[in-house]
């Protein structure tokens, strides 16, 4: 096992060190530099839909979460639903709806069940998943592979990222553009480099020392940074066994401000100096005047880093390329922390890689 390993402690840290690899053959083929343009050949029979539904669970749902706001974004209508979900809510699907089942395993149970159920109401479907041949790729109308390569450790990390950037590839496809900003083509030519530099810098390690002994870790971010927030706690939760939680920046005084102390750390993404980067500067003070320690992601363009106690750098991109860049941090902060901890990094207990029950 320790070969299969590369030399890692675990499979999770070698996966995390993975993603300029995985990330580049997730890209591959699929930038047209010169005429400024996303190629996703096999999507080419897909027209344009109405509207999307996105389904999936745990960190693939934080992906659909982030690819449903891409959408809107560019004003198509379009949801999230949890898998687990999906039959209660029963959402209607009028003609002109895509549903996309966003999983890694392709095998997941709740995610097949409604994506099950959308094809026998109707709708066309369609798989964002790493596993060539697998439940989801054969029963959907279309695919399009992630091509993470194998992921062994139960917390989902180089999948997350090309479940990211699928995401991307996806949206430009069915908004049938024949032209992307050339700023988010550059961002996704710089991604693997980029991802490089945080791997090579990062002080994740250095910064979870100074908090073990807390009483849980909050994790906070505001639009596309919010699904971020999201998978921040998941993968800190999942492998460290210790209590976080990920929160919308705004929500924090609607609720989760009276669990805040000097013992909760509080790791809040920001970048960008807009709007969003202000407004979630505010949720920052609001946390340090409660004396929690205030970990800024930051890419240094807003005064984020004033405010901080501790700072993890990222560099500056494209906005809908920075969630993915400050995720790779929080992925080391969860391992680290869980490393410490001395905890079953790659099988947590009570976890299974792909969960086939409903
Ligand atoms: C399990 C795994 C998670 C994963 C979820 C969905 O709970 O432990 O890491 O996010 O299943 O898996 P999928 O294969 O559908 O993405």
């Amino acid at each position: 096992e320790q070969t299969g390993k590369s030399g890692y402690d675990h499979f999770m840290l070698k996966e995390i060190h993975e993603q300029p690899a995985s990330l580049r053959q997730c890209l591959s083929g699929r930038i047209d530099e010169l005429a400024g343009h996303i190629v996703v050949e096999e999507l080419d029979e897909l027209e344009a839909p109405r509207r999307v539904h996105f389904v999936a669970c745990g960190t693939s749902y934080h992906a659909s979460l982030y690819a449903a706001a891409l959408l809107r974004d560019a004003g198509v209508p379009a949801t999230a639903t949890l898998a687990s979900e999906f039959a209660t809510a029963d959402p209607p699907l009028p003609n002109g709806t895509l549903v996309v089942g966003i999983t890694q395993s392709g095998e997941t149970a709740d995610t097949m069940s409604a994506l099950r159920d959308a094809n026998s109401r109707g709708a066309e479907t369609l798989a964002l998943t790493n596993v060539v041949g697998s439940t989801a790729a054969r029963e959907c109308d279309h695919v399009l592979y992630i091509r993470a390569g194998p992921e062994i450790g139960v917390a989902a990390t180089k999948t997350f990222s090309s479940q990211l950037i699928g995401a991307n590839l996806l949206v430009e496809k069915l908004l049938g553009k024949t032209t992307t900003s050339r700023e988010l083509i550059e961002s996704l030519r710089d991604l693997p480099s980029n991802v490089q530099a945080i791997l090579d810098d990062s002080n994740a390690e250095e910064i979870v020392d100074e908090y073990l002994d807390s009483t849980a870790y909050f994790f906070i971010g505001r639009g596309l940074h919010f699904p971020v927030a999201l998978e921040g706690a998941l993968k800190f939760k999942e492998i460290t066994y210790e209590h976080a939680e990920g929160f919308a920046a705004g929500e924090l005084k609607h609720g989760p401000l009276a669990l805040v102390t000097a013992n909760t750390p509080v790791f809040a993404v920001v970048t960008g100096n807009d709007e969003n980067a202000r407004k979630t500067i505010g949720n920052v003070k609001e946390v340090e005047a409660r004396g929690a320690p205030v970990i800024v992601v930051t890419d240094g363009q807003s005064d984020a880093e004033r405010y901080a106690d501790a700072v993890l750098k990222i560099p500056e991109t494209h906005e809908r390329v920075a969630p993915l860049l400050a995720n790779i941090q929080l992925q080391l902060v969860a391992y680290h922390m869980a490393n410490r901890l001395g905890r079953s990094i790659d099988k947590p207990r009570n976890l299974a890689k792909s969960v086939t029950v409903e």
